[in-house]
């Protein structure tokens, strides 16, 4: 196998290539002046299994091209299978009809997937594991949870209590918890389709002087950390943390957590950014490995 590093993930392809022992193979690419996508292989792919490792945080558009382009240049030169390892999937939250008129934006964007050569899909903490099964092609996903857990526990959050801040999330803080052996809790989330606003049900945990960690799978906007930190601190909470899998923080998001008396922000590098402390490389790795 070789690793074809995406313009958005240089950094994360080259530490993964690293940790398999193959070797990458070069892209050269640009936007014209127009603003068009382009690329071009600086290496051989005949006859190889390559893995095109590329998130599509923001600009998602332009980065999802990148990829279908990128696999249509692998595919033509000759690679005889073609992998999308997307640590962030974009769209994947708009995996159903949620308004009339709407469209399953995930499902398009795996038929464009498909239509460019791609042959399967890794990708991290997708938003809802079944969108997958819809995919045309195999396609799974690898949870970064116990990798962030670990580095938490290693930073001494051991018996921190481990929060989601909504029902989609439970299965995020019953895996910290094997790793922190603390308590875990989640928070019951409506968001307001037409206006993005978030609220959330108050629970009543006991959480008095504990040290809090929200976990989540994606932070965007920051309205839901803040909302479940707000929550926290009526309860009395100890210092409160947030961890996610992929930190869009788009914006403000950051100075708005916190300002809701979150201590500190933890990412991994899915989203290249300040708060990426946690590599995603060995998990991309070993699930590489799994073929
Ligand atoms: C949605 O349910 C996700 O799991 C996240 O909670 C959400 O995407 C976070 O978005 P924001 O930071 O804008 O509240």
């Amino acid at each position: 196998m070789k690793i074809i590093p995406g313009p958005a993930s240089q950094g994360l392809a080259e530490r993964t290539a690293e940790l398999l022992g193959v070797e990458t193979v070069p892209l050269a690419f640009k936007h014209f002046p127009d603003g068009e996508s382009y690329v071009r292989l600086e290496g051989n792919v005949e006859n190889e299994e390559v893995a095109i490792v590329q998130t599509t945080s923001p600009p998602q558009d332009s980065r999802l091209l990148q990829l279908a382009l990128t696999a249509d240049a692998a595919k033509r030169n000759g690679a005889i299978k073609v992998t999308a390892v997307v640590p962030y999937l974009a769209y994947a939250r708009q995996d159903k009809v949620f308004l009339r008129g709407e469209t399953v934006s995930i499902e398009t964007v795996a038929r464009m997937l498909e239509a460019a050569g791609v042959d399967a899909v890794l990708t991290v903490n997708v938003h809802q594991e079944a969108t997958l099964q819809t995919f045309p092609f195999p396609a799974r996903s690898a949870s970064a949870i116990p990798l962030i857990a670990e580095y938490l526990k290693a930073r001494g959050f051991a018996g921190a209590f481990a929060l989601a801040p909504d029902k989609g999330a439970v299965y995020i803080v019953e895996q910290a918890k094997k790793v922190l052996g603390g308590e875990c809790g989640y928070l019951e989330k409506q968001r307001d389709r037409y206006t993005g606003q978030v609220s959330v049900e108050r629970k009543a945990y006991t959480v008095k002087g504990k040290t809090v960690v929200i976990f989540d799978d994606i932070i965007s906007s920051g309205g839901t950390i803040v909302a479940a930190a707000k929550i926290m601190r009526e309860l009395d909470a100890g210092e409160i943390y947030a961890a996610c899998v992929h930190p869009l923080l788009v914006g403000e998001a950051e100075k708005h957590i916190l300002e809701a008396g979150v201590h500190e922000v933890v990412g991994t590098d899915s989203v290249p950014s300040h708060v990426s402390r946690v590599s995603l490389a060995p998990l991309l790795s070993k699930e590489l490995q799994r073929g």
